[in-house]
């Protein structure tokens, strides 16, 4: 039997994902086949398709960070009771596809009636900004945050667990986004025409408990400045710009050279740089069972409505082109997802 996946054949352009058609792959021991109800989309997979990712594998790959998807056939030793559950399960690669084999003890089981594009957007964003806040940054009832790209994926889940948490929140984002930044309980700031260094004073006084900055390169040094004496500095991606032109391993020394002169201030400030996975090193490479008790908690909170995840659209696979337009030009509110089958 075939099924269509993406390949991203090489680094460059939108162009570069291609649609293609392949004999279904067969669980090995130990691993279970999946039908895939629904595929994030991720800036990590655009920056991947510039070649600017560490770890990622020589293209030609099939992207896709994670998924949520059915449980088809089981390999050798793998529970048969585990075919017909519907599974999430962080892939990193694999999951733009109609079906992906994975280890059985990658996937985590989502509730019934949970819609899989909601279901989904937990796997990378949410567990992200949960570990952020919770795990990073340690925050407390009642603390002031400032979240960065605050309509994008992580930042809107940032918004929407720091509003569970009963943060005072401050969001960055352009000018069109300012709604959905307050609908999710922040005060918006329009980046574009106005300092955020400056309006976080006049707005706080002192400055932030903690900022999430997902910007890099001279941004850190200003959200730094928005610190209050004490506060944190969680540091956990680059933007495009940031990226374009180097050399990543420079910037990645770089930005530790940056941290480790800020550690030695007498301010009290501190810095922390978070990553979920990569190369041994992220959160879930480093304590798997925090990411499953963490996702399965987060799919618990989905399945009780009390948190909602913004869905920018869903797409089928043949529109992954259209997708990392999309997210490379930042006109994307929320979470893209592809529906590779219909439920
Ligand atoms: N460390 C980790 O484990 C981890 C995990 C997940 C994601 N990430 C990284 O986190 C970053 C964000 O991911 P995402 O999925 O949330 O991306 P996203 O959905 O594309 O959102 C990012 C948003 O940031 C906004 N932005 C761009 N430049 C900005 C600036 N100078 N100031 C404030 N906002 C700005 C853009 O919207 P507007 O400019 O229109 O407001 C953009 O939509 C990416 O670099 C990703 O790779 C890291």
């Amino acid at each position: 039997m075939k099924y269509k996946h993406i390949v991203l054949t090489r680094v460059g352009g939108p162009e570069v994902l291609q649609l293609r058609e392949d004999e279904i792959p067969e669980p090995r021991a130990g691993e279970i086949r999946v039908r895939i109800l629904a595929a994030g989309v991720a800036f990590a997979d655009v920056l991947m398709r510039h070649g600017k990712y560490p770890t990622m594998p020589p293209p030609p790959f099939t992207p896709g960070y994670d998924l949520v998807g059915i449980v088809e056939k089981c390999g050798v030793s793998v529970d048969e009771r585990l075919r017909g559950q519907t599974v999430a399960a962080f892939t990193r690669f694999g999951s733009y596809s109609q079906y992906c084999c994975l280890p059985e003890r990658e996937v985590v089981p989502v509730p019934e009636h949970v819609d899989p594009a909601e279901a989904v957007s937990l796997v990378l964003n949410y567990v992200t900004a949960y570990q952020m806040l919770h795990r990073s940054a340690h925050i407390k009832t009642g603390e002031r945050v400032l979240v960065h790209g605050a309509a994008g994926g992580v930042g809107t889940a940032l918004l929407q667990l720091g509003s569970l948490a009963h943060l005072e929140m401050y969001g960055t984002a352009s000018r069109a986004k300012q709604q959905l930044v307050e609908r999710l309980g922040a005060t918006p700031i329009d980046y574009t025409s106005e300092d955020f260094v400056a309006r976080i004073r006049l707005l706080t006084g002192d400055g932030v408990d903690t900022v999430f900055d997902p910007i890099g390169g001279q941004h850190l040094q200003r959200s730094f400045q928005t610190l209050r004496s004490g506060g944190r500095l969680i540091i956990y991606g680059f933007s495009l710009e940031n990226l374009s032109g180097s050399n990543l391993p420079l910037v990645a020394l770089r930005t530790l050279l940056q941290i480790a002169g800020w550690s030695i201030l007498p301010n009290g400030k501190r810095v922390r740089w978070y990553s979920i996975a990569g190369g041994g090193f992220g959160l879930k490479d480093r304590h798997p069972e925090w990411f499953r008790a963490d996702l399965t908690k987060l799919l618990e909170l989905l399945a009780e409505g009390r948190i909602k995840p913004v869905i920018a659209q869903r797409l089928p696979l043949e529109e992954a082109t259209h997708a990392h337009e999309m997210l490379e030009h930042a006109r994307v509110q929320g979470k893209i997802v592809l529906i590779p089958n219909v439920s």
